[in-house]
């Protein structure tokens, strides 16, 4: 892709400008307030695919149970995703839990300093890498997330698709030609708040933005046309069941595989639904699952609770019957028979927490189930 050079007067109308504005206008975030690396690595994992108002509580609370890399380290699993629950996107925290073993078995439990090291670590990918090592160490790596992205196309007029590589090999070289080599850490962290609080994909701010004079974007009228976006695709919608199987006080749940959608999360049992199944023959894939996988054969089971939630990729609706039995089946793993009131203790998806909230709050209420 052509395009006009990054020279000296294209870097003193970017970056001087929104410096000014980041040291006057910029927010104040907990892990701008400390250089330890580990604060600093887990808000950048954090902050990959959420906003900063939802990542601050959850940034918080992990810091107070796993306050260093060692102590990430050497917890379990379990604990971490707990931790992560309804954040979303959990191999994030499967990842930053392998990784700061890495960490501890590899590195004396720091994050090295050279960008191989930094970026072979699971979870790391370069533009994560490029933060924590030009944040934490204070050395010089260009990012391209998402926002930076928007900003970028906005302030060339970028008008292709910014996904195409040798547009996104452009981006890129942009990202890393407007760095100030003094500075670089406020720099990323100013365009990181450009992109994130004025320059916002649908109605950017532009009176409010440090650079609106220079933006080609807005000289043509194009800031909320580009970046130019794919075509949205339509998300496809299942029907899922799940069973609240229920003995005495106890309720069965099973541990999803390590690998995949949701990794290493219980949920109540079930599966998806065979397309276009109406409500009579969602009941009969339920008692045919109890039955095949844990033998059960007369279910006499109720619908509990309907529940909606959009994945990334699709569209769920899951379908909970309430099931009480006499005896408890043997729970072999995955499986596994908890009382309601340390359901609470597991990790869950989303959709699941909704069912593990409604039989707590009936629990709370002096109800059965
Ligand atoms: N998004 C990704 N990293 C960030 C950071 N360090 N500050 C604010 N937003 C971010």
């Amino acid at each position: 892709m052509i395009k006009n050079p990054i020279d000296a007067a294209v870097r003193r109308r970017f970056t001087a400008p929104l410096l000014e504005w980041y040291h006057s206008l910029g927010r104040d975030l907990p892990w701008r307030r400390t250089d330890d690396p580990y604060c600093i690595w887990l808000s950048e994992i954090m902050l990959q695919q959420t906003q900063v108002v939802t990542a601050l509580p959850y940034y918080h609370r992990f810091l107070e149970t796993f306050p260093t890399i060692k102590a990430l380290a050497s917890a379990d699993l379990e604990a971490v995703l707990k931790l992560w629950q309804g954040l979303g996107y959990y191999a994030r925290a499967r990842h930053l839990h392998r990784a700061a073993q890495i960490l501890v078995s590899q590195f004396s439990a720091k994050m090295p300093e050279s960008f191989e090291s930094v970026i072979a670590l699971p979870g790391i990918g370069r533009s994560t890498a490029g933060a924590i090592l030009t944040i934490a160490h204070g050395k010089c790596h260009p990012i391209l997330d998402g926002n930076v992205r928007r900003v970028l196309c906005r302030f060339f007029a970028i008008e292709r698709d910014p996904r195409e590589k040798s547009v996104d090999a452009w981006l890129w070289h942009c990202s890393e030609m407007l760095m100030p080599k003094h500075n670089a850490s406020h720099y990323l962290q100013a365009i990181m708040d450009l992109g994130a609080t004025v320059c916002v994909p649908k109605q950017p701010s532009c009176t409010r933005c440090p650079v609106e004079k220079s933006c080609a974007a807005r000289k043509k009228g194009l800031e909320t046309l580009l970046p130019i976006r794919a075509p949205s695709k339509k998300v496809p919608h299942y029907d899922y069941f799940a069973g609240v199987l229920c003995v005495d006080n106890a309720v069965l749940i099973r541990r999803r595989p390590l690998k995949g959608l949701l990794a290493g999360l219980w949920e109540f049992p079930g599966e998806r639904v065979a397309e276009n199944s109406k409500q009579g023959s969602i009941v009969l894939a339920y008692e045919r699952f109890f039955r095949e996988h844990l033998g059960l054969d007369t279910c006499e089971c109720k619908p509990y609770m309907t529940i909606q939630h959009v994945f990334t990729h699709f569209k769920m609706t899951l379908h909970v019957f309430l099931h009480h039995s006499k005896k408890r089946v043997e729970a072999v793993f995955p499986f596994d028979w908890v009382e309601r009131e340390t359901l609470s203790e597991r990790p869950f998806s989303s959709a699941h927490q909704k069912i593990v909230l409604q039989l707590t709050q009936k629990q709370n209420q002096g109800e059965l189930f």
